[in-house]
């Protein structure tokens, strides 16, 4: 496992995770497995790798990218856990999709309604596992029904679905659906705000899916862990949705907050509905995604929560 290196107290966080075998800072009081080695050289990991896990926040990917250079990826296979997307003003793709495109490795995803601490504790969750043959496919080669075995707990139960585009925008913009759970529930608003707002999100990740992936799934959203189940744990006690409730409570910016309440861990949807309005804006689609939008604008603009129901009742009428 690479692991970024810090100093905790003075010592090497990969030194303390492989003599405590414990990720004190980011995982704290779980104990880890003996077999999980941290390494602080990425390349000295991935090299050679059978198979590559990515877990890493996905701003990070650019510079992994060029720390890996110049690897053999032919005959490794990868599976992205990232929850974004590769957003600029052009367009959007997957991660797993960039992850291949930049580095030469075939890329499936992983996803689904999986808060790292109750999955570290083995407490039962279940996860979407999608994973399109590549190009070369080989017999022996790697597959989801391989895949499924490889992730599968009796506490762990992965799912196979043909849908990439639709696992993968199901877990990146939950992220930004969360936020604004968040900042209805500290804004002091009650639980009807707080499902009114993941119902109107899960319709906008189903039309953002559908607008800009052609193969992708409505029902991917509404009956896979990566779509409905994911929204409703992360909405629930995720750091998204913790960051937005703060910031409502307290009035201060989304930014400022994930700093002090996150301990160096980030919420994605920060990144994501800056990336989502940006594309969204250039391609003149922000009226077909209101909620979306809405976020942001609390967030960096001068939108006030209060001013959310105007913004939803002049949406899109099937919304
Ligand atoms: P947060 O990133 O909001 O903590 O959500 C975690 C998650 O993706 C659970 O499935």
């Amino acid at each position: 496992m690479w692991v970024y290196e810090e100093q905790i107290d003075g010592k090497n966080l990969t030194e303390i995770i492989n003599t405590e075998h414990e990720n004190v800072k980011y995982l704290p009081n779980i104990k880890l497995p003996h077999n999980l080695v941290a390494v602080p050289n990425l390349r000295e990991v991935v090299e050679g790798a059978d198979i590559v896990i990515f877990n890493i926040p996905h701003q990070f990917l650019k510079n992994i990218f060029k720390q890996l250079d110049g690897i053999d990826f032919s005959k490794a296979r990868a599976i992205s856990c990232l929850k974004g997307l590769n957003v600029n003003k052009d367009g959007v793709t997957l991660l797993s999709d960039y992850i291949e495109q930049e580095l030469g490795l075939h890329c499936g995803v992983l996803s689904g309604a999986n808060l790292a601490p109750e999955v570290a504790l083995e407490k039962f969750s279940e996860t979407t596992v999608a994973y399109p043959l590549p190009k070369n496919y080989y017999p022996g080669d790697v597959d989801e029904d391989l895949l499924q075995i490889l992730f599968q707990r009796t506490y762990f139960h992965v799912r196979t679905s043909p849908d990439t585009a639709g696992v993968s925008i199901g877990g990146a913009l939950k992220n930004v659906v969360a936020i604004g759970a968040g900042l209805v529930e500290g804004y002091g608003w009650g639980d009807n705000a707080k499902a009114a707002i993941m119902r109107r999100g899960l319709m906008e990740m189903v039309r953002f899916g559908i607008t800009f992936f052609p193969d992708c799934r409505p029902e991917t959203f509404t009956v896979e862990s990566s779509g409905v189940a994911d929204l409703i744990t992360s909405c629930a006690s995720g750091r998204n949705v913790r960051v937005g409730r703060e910031a409502a409570r307290t009035g201060k910016h989304v930014d400022v907050v994930e700093k002090e309440l996150l301990n160096g861990q980030s919420a994605q949807g920060i990144a994501t509905m800056k990336e989502v309005h940006e594309l969204l804006t250039h391609r003149g689609m922000t009226e077909d995604f209101p909620l979306l939008i809405a976020i942001y604008d609390i967030c960096y603009g001068d939108l006030r929560i209060d001013d959310l129901p105007k913004v939803l009742a002049d949406g899109p009428a099937t919304q």
